[in-house]
Formats: C-alpha cells, structure tokens, sequence
C-alpha cells in the first residue's frame, strides 16, 4: 500500500464504473490509480473525470502496475474470469461485478488463484441497506426460531411502449447469452441467502424458464432469445426450501416483489428495491412491528460493495459476498438453467 493509501484500479470503464469510481472516491483510506477498458475512449473518459494516472487498454500493463494494490471488474459478465484470475495471480485483491461469472466453473477458477488475497462479489448490493442489516441481526439472534423457507417473486409489468433498450440482455447477444436469471436472481439469492448468514447451500433445484409471452413479441423483437420469465424451487441444506420466481414480462398491472424469510416462530418481509416499507416482522400471536419503513435512493446501494472490499483489505473484515458465497448463488442459477433446458429437478452440484 502507498502513501496516498490503498492503490485502485478499475477493469471495465462502461456504465457501472461511474458508481464504483465515485463510491472510491468518497473514500478517504483509498485512491484511483489506474483505469483500463479496451476502449481507449472509455478509459481517457473516465480517467479524466476521476483524475487518474495509469491509463491502460490491456488488463496485463494495468496489473503490472505496481500503484495497484486491489481492482474492481466491471467488464460484463463473459468478461469476469479472466482478469479475475489474472489479478490474483498478479497478487491483487479483486472485487468483482454481478452476477459473478457465466458458470460455477468460472467461480471456481477464480478461487483456485486467489490464495490468501480478499476477493468479493457485488451481488451484494443490496444487502448495504438499514433494512438488511436489521434483518441480518434478527435472524442471527434466533428470535424468529429456525429458518423454514426463503422466498422471492417479482412480476414486473411489460412495457406499453417497448423503447428498445430494456431488458438490455435481448439485445447484448454476448451478454452471456442469458437472461433474468443470471442479471437479477444474483441479487435476490445472494440476498436472502446473505441475510441467512450464508448458511444454505442448494441440494436440488426444480425449475423452468420462458421467453418474451407471445402477446409482445412483435414489439420485444427480441434478437437474443433468451429467458425473461423464470420459476424455481430448490431443497436446501438445513431442511430449508427456497421458492423462487422473477419475471420482466408478467400479466400485472402494477410491478411487485416480495423477499420474505419464513422461520418457525414467525417471518420477515423485505424489500429489496427502493419502497416502504423496507422491513417488517411478524411474530404468531403479535401485531406485525415494521423493523424499518424509509426507503432509499437507489445510488445508496452503489456504495456499499466498494467500501466494504476497502474494510476487508484494510481492516481485515469478511466481505458480505465472498468469492466462495457467490459460488454458492452461481451453483444455484447453474442448476436453475439446467433443470429448465432437461425437464427435469437436478442437484446442485459441489
Ligand atoms: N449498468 C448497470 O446499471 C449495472 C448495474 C449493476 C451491475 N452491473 C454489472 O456491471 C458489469 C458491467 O456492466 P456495464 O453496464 O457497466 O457494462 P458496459 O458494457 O457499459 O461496460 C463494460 C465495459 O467493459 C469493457 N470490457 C469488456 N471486456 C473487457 C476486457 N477484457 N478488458 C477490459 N475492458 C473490457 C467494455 O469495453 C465496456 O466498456 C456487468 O457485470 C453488469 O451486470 C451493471
């Protein structure tokens, strides 16, 4: 670490790296030192606007710098392993963008070079909010008895007016060549299981997946035909079950979502998204009580992931998304995928 503290580098100069820079930047114990995108004018962009020095198109001249002590990666997700794996090997600390890979062997790549360096995933976004650490504390304290069932369901209201651009990954054929799944259900599983004290892992999943409804898809005119509907159940360790369903293109009026963690002696309702009330719990045989009601701005959340890592290299904290945790999310959305392409419940592998 140098004088100016913990040197920064970003991997990936597009959209979210805004975030990432900015959430550094508020953060006196770290500094920006190196940008690297393999656009050159995404790099002499972003470089400007934060000031920063080492200005690289090639993943390799950036982990040679040695002013990096630790990255970010925030190139799109068929682009997570490589410099993962490149950054670890070059003895740098890596905080890598959701969802963590394309495939649970990826994950498990990065793990083998990490050695004893602190690597993190930011599937855990939205776990940075006053309602999550609420919930966090109230199912560790055991007030709520053991946990029995985990549940999500968004239904997302389809767009009257299809503007072309959302959801993007019809459209990003290298997105990964995936859907819903892979962009939201890293959040809402790294989020209850997060919530849990990662203490579920999936044993076997059940699950299907669809594609634009045939109503709209004159309008969507998809040209990556990928998942937008997705439904699932898996058996988890502990006896627990988890209940999962998310859809961009649901028959709703209104877009809803519920995150709710069911335990013997009562539940918490959540939600994840900006709205209020953010957390309620119910006890058998009491009034609900509201843990917390405010919402908050959805650029909050960008903060959390960065100044975390910055606690887990400086400090030596757990990260709230380890490598080995997002393991455990990409195991579950591999098995979901795979269930849905064969017909069939599979495990979750390893
Ligand atoms: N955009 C958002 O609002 C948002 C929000 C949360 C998370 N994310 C996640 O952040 C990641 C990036 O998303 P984005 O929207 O910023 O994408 P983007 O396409 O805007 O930016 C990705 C950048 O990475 C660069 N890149 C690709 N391969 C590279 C390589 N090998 N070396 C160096 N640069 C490379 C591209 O040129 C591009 O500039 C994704 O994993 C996404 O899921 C995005």
């Amino acid at each position: 670490m140098g004088s100016a503290g913990l040197g920064l580098g970003i991997i990936g100069c597009g959209q979210i790296s805004h975030w990432h820079l900015q959430a550094g930047r508020e953060d006196d114990r770290a500094t920006w030192v190196a940008a690297c995108d393999v656009r050159a004018e995404a790099v002499a962009e972003r470089a400007d606007e934060f000031d920063i020095p080492g200005r690289y198109t090639r993943v390799g001249d950036l982990l040679a710098d040695p002013a990096v002590d630790a990255v970010v990666v925030a190139t799109g997700p068929e682009a997570h392993v490589e410099p993962t794996v490149a950054a670890f090997e070059a003895g740098k600390h890596v905080l890598v963008e959701k969802p963590v890979a394309i495939t649970a062997d990826d994950v498990r790549a990065m793990l083998d070079a990490q050695g004893e360096l602190v690597g993190a995933c930011c599937s855990s976004r939205f776990r940075s909010t006053d309602a999550a650490r609420a919930a966090t504390e109230m199912i560790a304290s055991g007030e709520l008895g053991p946990v029995r069932r985990l549940v999500c369901q968004v239904l997302q209201a389809p767009p009257d007016e299809y503007d072309g651009t959302s959801p993007f990954y019809l459209h990003r054929p290298n997105w990964g060549g995936q859907g819903v799944l892979a962009d939201w259900s890293c959040y809402d599983l790294d989020y209850l299981l997060g919530l849990c004290g990662w203490a579920y892992e999936p044993e076997l999943v059940m699950a299907e997946t669809s594609g634009v409804p045939e109503h709209f898809r004159a309008i969507a005119e998809p040209v990556n035909d990928v998942e937008v509907r997705v439904g699932a159940q898996a058996r988890m360790t502990g006896g627990v079950t988890l209940h999962y369903q998310r859809a961009m293109f649901a028959a709703v009026e209104e877009t809803r979502g519920q995150w709710r963690i069911e335990c013997e002696n009562g539940a918490l309702d959540l939600n994840m998204v900006p709205g209020a009330p953010q957390a309620v719990a119910t006890r058998f045989g009491q009034a609900p009580e509201v843990l917390v009601n405010d919402s908050y701005e959805w650029g909050e959340i960008h903060q959390g992931p960065v100044a975390n890592f910055i606690d887990a290299i400086v400090d030596g904290a757990t990260p709230m998304t380890t490598l080995r945790n997002a393991l455990i999310v990409q195991r579950l959305t591999d098995a979901i995928y795979e269930s849905a392409r064969v017909g069939q419940a599979v495990t979750a592998g390893e």
